[in-house]
């Protein structure tokens, strides 16, 4: 057993990140046994649980959505805010209930909770129905931690960082758009945040075998891959080649995969060369995530940001200028400690300025051991709900008249998958990342089709396939 320890994790540690091929370890124990898995969080583990699909898989276990036919349950935590908790330990009192039914369930927790310490020595002492416990550095791992499971809790969870592994066999949950990691932890101690503490610290993949993957995918019929990392243009700063994240995208682009997006970017060194190569490379897509978090350079500062309010205007408005028809999307935190009224109305005025198209807002959730957590918060939760609820009306305002620009107008399509808007409905994403269900189309799931909008509400626009006539 090996309980983390997070003093060991934030003084970070000189070890040398290694270069690895996954195990992959294949077994028929596990034939015609089923698994059940659930992802909390963000894009990372999304793509996580692909791997520990893979994982399942190779060992002989098939999916089921239905928990109560599962043999082995895997639930992949996130920690951003406590909420996030909350949700995990909710299910756990379901899944404790099913392992009364049939004591041979294996109940599996990984992600970023268990890298809490807190998290891990609460999971041993009060949830010992848990079969296995790991973290986010040794998912690899788990294939041999479920061959050797015999009932006894098993606690893996390392605070040091893992190495860098090649050649996983994922499961991917899309045949159309993939995910594609370029790095894994974050460096920037941002002071509410606990990534860095349960990712560890960045390490870049190298560009050979990023590019090798994209090709994989291009060959394998992929229309769209987004590269993963918790502040990707940061990407190649801890190697020792000369990479950085204009090049790797440029490189990536000239592969020819149809559409190219990416998340998450940090407007702290987003360089004029990501800007020039996003603007001239056409199967980049016009769509940047770029989160501004407050509009108050005085909280700015408190959050370890690392720009002003005035910075992040500029950089915004640089974008714009030299990437036509671009569309951003920001995260914004309220009731961060210290913000006063007149600080929330100064992200009023960003937001005013900006007019973003879409933005994740949250309520401010201190996290044991992150620096802010240690600041007094003297704010009523009535008044960070009530700023909440403002920014929401406000940005909502903006969504709804970017969305009604597009009336009228053509858009390419990728097709993704039935609509939950209706039986002859399917929906897919424009260029600029706006949903659009459309009607008539579902033959066209895995296309990219020319979409005639007809309408718009906030969150999405509806649209029909737009039928092309030869005169001539
Ligand atoms: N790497 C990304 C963000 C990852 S977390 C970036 O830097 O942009 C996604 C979002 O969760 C953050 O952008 C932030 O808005 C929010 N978040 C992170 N920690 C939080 C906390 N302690 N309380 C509330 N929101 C938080
Ligand atoms: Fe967290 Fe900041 Fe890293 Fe994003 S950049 S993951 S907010 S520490
Ligand atoms: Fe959550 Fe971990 Fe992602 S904390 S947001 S799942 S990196």
């Amino acid at each position: 057993m090996n309980l983390p320890n997070m003093k060991q994790a934030r003084l970070r540690t000189d070890k040398k990140v290694e270069f690895l091929d996954a195990n992959n370890i294949k077994s028929d124990k596990f034939k015609n046994k089923k698994y059940f898995i659930r992802t909390y969080g963000c894009q990372m583990n999304v793509h996580d649980s692909e791997e520990i699909k893979g994982i399942l898989e190779n060992l002989g276990f098939r999916e089921t959505t239905s928990l109560e036919e599962a043999d082995i349950i895997v639930l992949n935590t996130c920690a951003i805010r406590e909420n996030a908790h909350d949700k995990v330990f909710g299910f756990l009192g379901r899944c404790k209930h099913l392992k009364k039914e049939n004591p041979n369930l294996i109940i599996c927790i990984g992600g970023c909770m268990p890298q809490e310490e807190s998290v891990a020595s609460l999971l041993k002492e009060k949830y010992p129905f848990v079969n296995i416990v790991f973290g986010t550095h040794n998912i690899n791992d788990l294939g041999k931690m479920i061959l050797e499971e015999n009932k006894k809790q098993q606690i893996e969870v390392y605070s040091i960082e893992g190495n860098v592994y090649e050649h996983m066999d994922y499961v991917r949950d899309s045949k159309i758009t993939a995910w594609v990691n370029i790095m894994y932890g974050c460096d920037k101690f941002c002071t509410y945040c606990i990534v860095p503490f349960t990712r560890g610290k960045q390490r870049s993949r190298k560009m050979e075998d990023i590019l090798r993957e994209v090709k994989d995918l291009k060959e394998k019929g992929y229309l769209e891959i987004t590269l993963l990392g918790q502040n990707v243009n940061a990407y190649g700063k801890d190697l020792e080649e000369e990479y950085d994240f204009a090049t790797l995208l440029e490189n990536v682009a000239k592969i020819g995969i149809p559409r190219i997006r990416f998340v998450t970017s940090h407007p702290w060194d987003f360089t004029d060369e990501m800007i020039n190569v996003i603007a001239e490379h056409k199967n980049i897509m016009p769509y940047i995530h770029l989160p501004l978090q407050s509009g108050s350079s005085k909280i700015l500062k408190l959050m370890g940001r690392r720009y002003t309010k005035e910075e992040y205007i500029t950089l915004y408005n640089k974008i714009k200028k030299r990437i036509p028809g671009v569309s951003i999307t920001t995260d914004i935190i309220v009731g961060f400690p210290n913000e006063t009224d007149e600080d929330f109305k100064e992200t009023l005025d960003v937001v005013n300025t900006c007019k973003f198209d879409g933005a994740f807002t949250f309520i401010y959730s201190p996290r044991e051991g992150t620096p802010a957590s240690k600041i007094k918060d003297t704010i009523p939760m009535e008044v960070k709900e009530n700023r909440l609820h403002e920014l929401n009306e406000l940005i909502n305002s903006y969504s709804l008249k970017h969305n009604q620009e597009y009336i009228g107008k053509t858009e390419e399509v990728l097709v993704l998958g039935p609509s939950e808007k209706g039986e002859n409905k399917v929906y897919g994403y424009t260029k600029t990342m706006k949903l659009v269900n459309i009607d008539d189309a579902k033959d066209d799931i895995g296309k990219l089709i020319n979409v005639y909008i007809t309408d718009a509400k906030s969150f999405s626009l509806d649209g029909k396939k737009e039928v092309f006539i030869k005169n001539n």
